[in-house]
């Protein structure tokens, strides 16, 4: 697809950690270990996503600090409003100075029963409400098996951006479920070969343009000593980080990826 000059996003997935005091610390300790390291240049965006609970106060401490940290939530409603108990609507969201937020992640198409349709609608309300969805697929190790890698995930991203604007702006997420919280993450080039086959679907349904700008990001066991590797690949544009978002010092290497040589 060419070079083109899309920014890193490393993007950190709390799932259900940290409450909100907790969250609190964490920032700030992120914010100084990355300041201290000379690291506010803005070639790579950081962002964090929180539990629901810890949203506001991180957002105080964003706007109090002037930390440079994009924020997102882990999941939104397909609704505006209304009777729909314990669901969270984008506009909330987006009166949080939420920028991003993490649609049909595995973890909520396998223990919320999450379809290609209801990610495809979540896709939707996000981009109503000014949210970029982080839009996450993969392949279960038994997909892989039966299909190889790409099939499923081509499939679950054709899906969300069917009938979208061409240019709505959102982020991929290619998580093979087999890489997460497993210790084991795909080689880059395995990454490489599904990240190239999901932008050719964004140029299918959203054109060119679209696929070259839109940032895909790899998931699946990251950690500071693998993420130059991914990095190096030419359509992977960043992480989606899970367990190593916890532990501030790992994910400030891995947001420092381009200092390390590691591989
Ligand atoms: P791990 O980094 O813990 O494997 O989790 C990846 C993930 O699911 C991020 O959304």
């Amino acid at each position: 697809m060419g070079v083109t000059a899309r920014t890193p996003l490393i993007a950190g997935n709390w799932k259900m950690n940290l409450d909100h005091l907790q969250a609190v610390a964490t920032v700030q300790k992120l914010h100084w270990t990355l300041r201290d390291a000379k690291f506010e240049d803005g070639s790579v965006e950081v962002g964090i996503f929180p539990p629901f609970t810890d949203l506001r106060s991180v957002q105080t401490l964003i706007d109090a600090d002037k930390i440079p940290f994009a924020l997102g939530a882990q999941d939104v409603s397909v609704h505006d409003s209304g009777a729909y108990t314990g669901e969270i609507s984008g506009a909330f969201l987006a009166k949080l100075q939420c920028r991003y937020v993490i649609i049909g992640h595995s973890e909520r198409r396998e223990y919320h029963a999450e379809t290609d349709e209801v990610v495809a609608a979540k896709t939707k309300a996000a981009l109503k409400h000014g949210l970029v969805p982080v839009i996450c697929v993969g392949e279960t190790a038994a997909d892989l098996e039966e299909h190889g890698a790409a099939a499923v995930p081509v499939g679950q991203l054709r899906t969300a951006l069917s009938g979208l604007d061409a240019k709505a702006d959102v982020v991929v997420a290619y998580e093979p479920v087999w890489a997460i919280g497993s210790g084991q993450a795909a080689t880059p080039q395995q990454a490489q070969d599904v990240c190239a086959a999901l932008r050719q679907v964004i140029a299918e349904e959203l054109g060119d343009e679209a696929a070259a700008r839109t940032r895909i990001l790899y998931g699946g066991s990251v950690k500071s000593g693998n993420i130059a590797s991914f990095m190096r690949e030419p359509d992977v544009d960043g992480a989606l980080v899970g367990g190593a978002s916890l532990v501030v010092d790992e994910f400030a290497a891995i947001v420092r990826f381009q200092n390390h040589v590691g591989v």
